[in-house]
């Protein structure tokens, strides 16, 4: 008799939750349909309504009322990277992912819409981005074992809010008619006075510039980073500009042998439609540095992301950031973008693995997060 009423009971009781979800679900729609945010007020008569038919439709017709979820996203992370992370998710979980792509401006615009924001996930690139959002509190703790048990320890958060989804080595690009094979073995070389007037770099305040000093201050402290990059700038063959990409084509066209770019950029103009790009790297080679058996590794820097505070579909959020550390997902890091998965046993594109297997730097990234302040000041006096 107790079973035949908790049958009865879960009977009535299943539409009535999901017409209410239903409910909860359209209203969330409605919110996100005007981002940024707009409170929408939905009187008692209309939610009355609703509910009355929901409760017939669900009753009656069950199933159909239910709308899929839905996240959204706010990425710093470009379209052309994402929407196949967003295509092969929504297949899987039949959950559909809306995005704001920005270069920046989003933790401003996530501050500013406070509770009634609608994102539900934040990505971006390098820990000095989001140490950004770490700081200002934009991130929740998220509680996930797969999470925490995929990605290494050094490559997430202590607390959980932020994770890192894949790797980007900082390395260095070398002229292969310039520069004679192995005279460069570790970050600390490019101090020597034998590259004067020979380097090209972007400005050392660039996040990825700063997570390179910083990770020099990590393993040999603040006087002896202070004290490279002092002969590092004394190098340069021109003052600080461009991005990465540009540094190769100062290579390419002689204006310096040696510069200090993300690895990726390297595969992306070496596979690169446009022929005059792929000119650029067609003689410069990559040196992974510090590789010898005692020494710490190359930078590692991450790109990665977290849940928004005021979240309103953690579940799928949380499930969003699991799907990331997926084998189908990592694999899409390494072969749209040349990044390097956070998990082992991912088959790499052939133009990672011509370089081969090197040692990284496994400094904690929070580490190199925590030393940023310091690091801008050396920066600063060096005029980098
Ligand atoms: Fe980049």
């Amino acid at each position: 008799m107790i079973i035949a009423t908790q049958n009865l009971a879960s009977l009535y009781w299943r539409p009535i939750c999901e017409s209410l979800n239903s409910i909860k679900i359209f209203t969330q729609l409605l919110q996100v349909r005007t981002m940024p945010k707009t409170k929408v007020r939905i009187n008692s008569a209309v939610i009355g309504f609703l509910l009355f038919a929901s409760l017939v439709g669900g009753i009656l017709i069950p199933g159909q009322m239910a709308l899929s979820a839905e996240i959204n996203i706010y990425s710093h992370r470009q379209k052309f990277l994402i929407e196949p992370f967003l295509e092969e998710f929504k297949e899987r979980t039949g959950i559909k992912v809306n995005v704001v792509y920005a270069s920046k401006g989003l933790a401003q615009r996530l501050q500013s819409e406070g509770e009634a924001s609608p994102a539900d996930v934040v990505l971006t690139v390098d820990i000095g981005r989001l140490k950004i959002y770490s700081d200002k509190g934009l991130f929740q703790s998220v509680n996930s074992k797969l999470l925490n048990s995929s990605i290494p320890e050094h490559l997430r958060s202590e607390d959980n809010t932020w994770f890192g989804f894949s790797k980007r080595s900082r390395v260095i690009a070398v002229s292969t008619e310039r520069v004679t094979p192995n005279s460069i073995r570790r970050i600390e070389d490019l101090a020597s006075p034998e590259w004067k007037g020979r380097i090209c770099t972007r400005p050392g305040s660039h996040v990825y510039n700063r997570a390179l000093l910083s990770s020099i201050i990590a393993a040999n402290g603040e006087k002896e980073a202070e004290n490279w990059a002092t002969a590092f700038v004394s190098n340069l063959a021109r003052r600080p500009q461009g991005n990465d990409r540009a540094q190769l084509k100062a290579i390419s066209v002689g204006q310096c042998d040696v510069a200090i770019i993300n690895h990726y950029y390297y595969g992306k103009l070496v596979n690169s439609e446009d022929a005059a790009q792929r000119e650029w790297v067609k003689n410069v080679s990559i040196i992974f540095p510090n590789q010898e058996a005692e020494d710490r590794g190359a930078h590692i820097n991450i790109s990665g992301g977290g849940i928004a505070k005021y979240s309103q579909n953690v579940k799928e959020a949380v499930k969003f950031l699991e799907f990331l550390v997926s084998p189908e997902a990592q694999s899409l890091y390494a072969n749209i973008n040349y990044e390097y998965p956070v998990i082992e046993g991912i088959a790499l594109p052939d133009t990672l693995t011509v370089w081969g297997e090197f040692k990284e730097d496994t400094v904690p990234i929070e580490t190199i997060a925590d030393l940023s302040p310091k690091t801008q000041m050396i920066i600063d006096r060096t005029r980098w």
